[in-house]
């Protein structure tokens, strides 16, 4: 029951119903719906999922066929029944179903085999939460319902219980598995799938996100063909080299039309997303901690929580999709106060002086931001122990008394004396050979006994999966927030985990280190930021390397990439914002030419990149010239102005970077009362062509007013006819479109 805005009780319609004579469960909303069914011999099998169907008629009940080289049920003589071919909610190993499995356990006598049939299910209003794993949630129980098939493997008496919440104004199903052992004997889970989703045959696409240090999640999109894809990460983490998220679409779905299924895993260490299509055109997806160095031992009594999947439904194109992704992450999966605050601009002084700098040319720049507008000051990486350079004092987060002769407190209180915040980077998980940390307790890292760990950036992994690990760090780490006046952290994580072995592990318990690793670190983030929350926590691991739906639970925002080039920006930017909200993304204005590609971009179309996320600058405002630093503070003021609408409003895509010479996008506030769109051209031509950029998401039957020139133009207008836009002879230029409904 809820109160309605005129206090009347009103009776919820129910989210989840059962039909016990066609044992049909059928999930559905407004939007969507999921179907599912306890088939033959106990078997849950998938029936559909998308759009929502009002009564469904039993139609899409798998087909029969006497099938070559495809088993039948056990102790059955009916040939035509196979699970080989059916369309079906959770796959074992050994059942006579010969594609991606979701679970694959060893029994102790060594075998594989698992036969999972029906036990019991329960529908509950809300959604459950998922112990020491992030997940999305719902603020009241009438948000959501929930309904938990428990399965069973009858011979082992392992059981599985499939969660799947749907939410009632969400076009988002949340997926999650647990597996409890009430056996006698201990098994080893080897894969442990979050969800699995079998389609029927259609033609499909799968878009991914794959890319490098500094280059990414590049939209990559290619034809589901016979046999198995897999997009996943070994490297501990989500990682830079392929995003846990995957979407699924027709052949002719483009930003604005066509059928979207996007699956985006709620988790931040190793992820694997597959698809296979089988030999009868069917498509199989599953998702969720890669298998590989993956091996949990599971005592009697023992449960396994497995992280969630968020799957999202859309028939209105990949922009469906996304904005229902950007809804859902900052709603319903990011926590704590600043996920609906606007979050301030920075001046961040790592591009500014690496770790070249000390407390009185630190002061000059913070002078330089203040008279701006800028609202927070960011001290990058080389202000604790003695580092000077990137090969030593990871784990000694105390104050490097060399450029801070003062103390940090006396600078972070210049800070704010100035009216500005002042922020701190950490690398927490990290360990220097050269540090005080790693003289005291060289066994803290993960290091296999016997060999020597494999350096990155001359640096290695702390076991966070160890208790005293996690409490030496959080103890520094507190010690510092609680004395340094500190008003936000950004969470740094520069390389990826290999040597993976945890010397408080048996042998046979090796195969949980790298999820132990992950879940020790949530318990310490989610310890820390309880403990400082009014701290605004950004997360960031080389750039982009860790931009996923759980590390957001714990931080509503993530620097993007390192790479901070306005052009190679398009893309990055472009393809995050296809899972993750633009409130979520940071972005800074630096130097030109710029670092990484050594490209030089106009300061206007930097900005407008980095404005077009969460704004900061990361250069040397000191060495700005006057005209610069003007131009600066213009944008500062127009980003205050804006920043609603750009950090909370809808955000559509426009044109695809990847396909043109050009790229474009708009924000639009909730209420559609303003908008503002902004458009790149990338190379200047001696023969440009007349570009009309046509806008969406505008209310068509008013009036729109452009900031800068006055004129009013009707939604319908800018939607549909669009308009030229001014041809710049120059490459890499940029224009903003800033819009106001006017009642004329
Ligand atoms: C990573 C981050 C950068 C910067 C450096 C400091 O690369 O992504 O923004 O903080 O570390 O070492």
């Amino acid at each position: 029951m809820t109160k309605s805005e005129n206090n009347l009780t009103q009776v919820n319609e129910p989210l989840i119903t059962f039909d016990q004579k066609t044992q049909v469960f059928h999930l559905h909303n407004k939007h969507l719906s999921y179907l599912l069914s306890i088939d033959e011999g106990g078997i849950l099998s998938h029936l559909y999922f998308g759009r929502r169907i009002r009564n469904y008629h039993g139609q899409r009940r798998s087909p029969r066929r006497d099938r070559g080289f495809s088993g039948n049920l056990p102790g059955t003589t009916d040939r035509t029944y196979s699970l080989d071919s059916l369309l079906r909610e959770y796959s074992g190993k050994g059942d006579g179903d010969f594609r991606t499995p979701a679970l694959v356990v060893r029994q102790a006598d060594g075998s594989h085999t698992i036969f999972l049939t029906y036990r019991s299910h329960q529908i509950v209003s809300g959604k459950p939460s998922l112990e020491g794993l992030p997940a999305a949630y719902v603020e009241t129980d009438e948000e959501a319902q929930t309904l938990i098939v428990t399965l069973e493997d009858e011979v082992s008496s392992l059981r599985v219980d499939l969660f799947y919440t749907i939410y009632r104004d969400r076009n988002v199903v949340a997926r999650s598995v647990k597996i409890k052992n009430t056996g006698r004997t201990t098994i080893h889970l080897e894969k442990v799938a979050s969800m699995q989703m079998d389609f029927n045959n259609r033609p499909l696409d799968v878009i991914s996100l794959p890319g490098a240090h500094a280059n990414e999640r590049h939209q990559q999109r290619e034809a589901v063909g016979f046999g198995i894809k897999e997009f996943s990460s070994s490297r501990g983490t989500t990682s830079h080299q392929m995003n846990s998220f995957i979407a699924l679409c027709d052949p002719d779905t483009n930003e604005f039309h066509g059928e979207v299924y996007g699956f985006s895993f709620v988790y931040s260490g190793n992820h694997k997303e597959s698809v296979e299509m089988d030999q009868f055109r069917q498509t199989r997806v599953t998702v969720g901690i890669n298998d590989d160095q993956f091996d949990w031992q599971l005592t009697p009594n023992e449960s396994f929580q497995a992280p969630e999947v968020l799957m999202v439904y859309s028939n209105h194109g990949l922009n469906g999709m996304s904005q229902t992704f950007h809804h859902l992450l900052r709603e319903r999966i990011a926590r704590g106060k600043n996920k609906y605050r606007e979050r301030p601009i920075v001046i961040n002084n790592w591009e500014a002086t690496f770790f070249d700098f000390n407390e009185s040319k630190l002061k000059k720049i913070v002078d330089e931001a203040k008279n701006v507008g800028i609202e927070m000051f960011v001290l990058d990486d080389g202000w604790f122990g003695h580092r000077d350079n990137d090969d030593s004092s990871l784990g000694d987060w105390q104050v490097f008394e060399k450029k801070f002769p003062n103390g940090l407190r006396r600078f972070s209180d210049y800070v704010h004396q100035q009216g500005m915040k002042m922020g701190i980077w950490f690398e927490p998980e990290m360990i220097s050979y050269d540090s005080d940390l790693y003289r005291q307790h060289p066994d803290y890292l993960l290091k296999v006994p016997g060999r020597k760990p494999t350096p990155s950036r001359d640096q290695y992994v702390l076991d966070m999966g160890r208790q005293e690990v996690r409490d030496n760090i959080f103890n520094q780490m507190k010690q510092l927030l609680q004395t340094e006046n500190i008003d936000y952290v950004k969470w740094d994580m520069n390389r990826h985990l290999t040597d993976v072995y945890s010397t408080v592990l048996p042998a046979e318990r090796q195969g949980e280190t790298l999820h132990r690793y992950v879940l020790g670190l949530y318990e310490l983030l989610e310890k820390l930021t309880t403990k400082f929350p009014n701290i605004l926590w950004e997360g960031c691991s080389g750039g982009g390397g860790r931009i996923d739906a759980g590390f957001m639970y714990y931080m509503p925002q993530s620097w993007a990439s390192d790479n901070t080039d306005a052009i190679a920006r398009l893309t990055i930017q472009y393809g995050t914002s296809l899972a993750y909200p633009i409130s979520s993304m940071t972005a800074h204005v630096s130097e030109s030419p710029n670092q990484q590609t050594g490209r030089a971009t106009p300061l206007k179309t930097r900005a407008d990149v980095a404005m077009s996320g969460v704004f900061g600058y990361e250069l040397d405002l000191t060495k700005m010239t006057a005209m610069e630093k003007m131009a600066i503070k213009k944008q500062v003021t127009l980003y205050k102005e804006i920043r609603p609408v750009i950090q909370y409003g809808n955000f559509i895509r426009l044109i695809n970077p990847n396909q043109n010479n050009r790229c474009a996008w708009i924000f639009v506030a909730p209420d559609k009362k303003e908008a503002v769109a902004f458009s790149f051209h990338v190379l200047s031509s001696a023969q440009p062509t007349f570009d009309v950029l046509r806008l969406a998401g505008l209310d068509s039957d008013r009036n729109y007013q452009n900031v800068a020139t006055g004129k009013v133009i009707g939604g319908d207008e800018l939607m549909n006819t669009g308009f030229y836009e001014k041809i710049d002879n120059f490459d890499f230029s940029s224009h903003l479109y800033h819009f106001k409904v006017v009642t004329v």
